[in-house]
């Protein structure tokens, strides 16, 4: 039942687009996942058919262009007023996904904030990754290494990932799926941020595959 398409859909798979600022590993996961079969679901296929990096020369633009997937820069304009800047990059993704179709987003490791109309319009249609066990260790400034910073030096005996909807707050919506790791005696930041790593590839994919089913209809 591959080729079906999404419930209600125009013909075709559910066209995802991945949003991206750094290295890309969880955009690999995806990669890696559709290639294996994964976004394959009883009510149709979802298909990573557009990955945007809000920084150039970043290595996930290079995983997108070794995996076939066109990709693009759209990076916070440096003449909108700082108090726009957020809404103004957000609102030219939000023309890009009119443009390509797309069903699906997913912030797999993207840096910027959403604001607007792209929350609105594709509400239940954004994920987000974020390296912590939400509520905790979230919201603005909370990003990469920061976090796992905070957990440390909290003394927290656990951290993990979350997936979670967006929603108009930061790191604020419906929690999708979690995975917990234990937080060791001689942790550093890079050490920590490396077991929530290999926990991230896999609920990245995990949410993706229930996002696709729920969008496609298949359950
Ligand atoms: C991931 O750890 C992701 O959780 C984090 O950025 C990293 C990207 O890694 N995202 C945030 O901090 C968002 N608040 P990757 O580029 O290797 O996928």
């Amino acid at each position: 039942m591959c080729e079906s398409s999404p419930a209600g859909g125009a013909a075709g798979p559910l066209s995802i687009l991945a949003l991206v600022s750094g290295n890309g590993t969880n955009l690999q996961a995806l990669i890696d996942a559709e290639k294996a079969g994964l976004f394959c679901t009883p009510g149709g296929r979802g298909a990573l058919s557009l990955v945007i990096s809000d920084r150039p020369g970043v290595y996930a633009l290079e995983r997108a262009g070794a995996a076939g997937i066109p990709f693009l820069v759209e990076a916070p304009s440096p003449d909108a007023p700082k108090a726009g800047k957020r809404q103004e990059l957000s609102d030219r993704l939000l023309g890009r996904a009119r443009e390509r179709g797309i069903g699906l987003i997913i912030l797999a490791g993207f840096l910027s904030i959403l604001e607007g109309k792209i929350v609105d319009e594709y509400a239940g249609r954004i994920i987000n990754l974020h390296p912590a066990l939400l509520p905790k260790y979230g919201g603005e400034g909370m990003y990469g290494s920061r976090v796992h910073r905070a957990v440390l030096a909290a003394g927290e005996t656990e951290s993990g990932c979350t997936v979670h909807l967006a929603d108009a707050g930061t790191d604020t919506g419906p929690i999708l799926l979690q995975r917990r790791v234990p937080v060791l005696d001689n942790d550093t930041a890079e050490i920590l941020a490396g077991r929530i790593h290999r926990e991230e590839h896999i609920a990245i994919v995990e949410a993706a595959v229930l996002m696709i089913r729920r969008l496609c209809g298949g359950g």
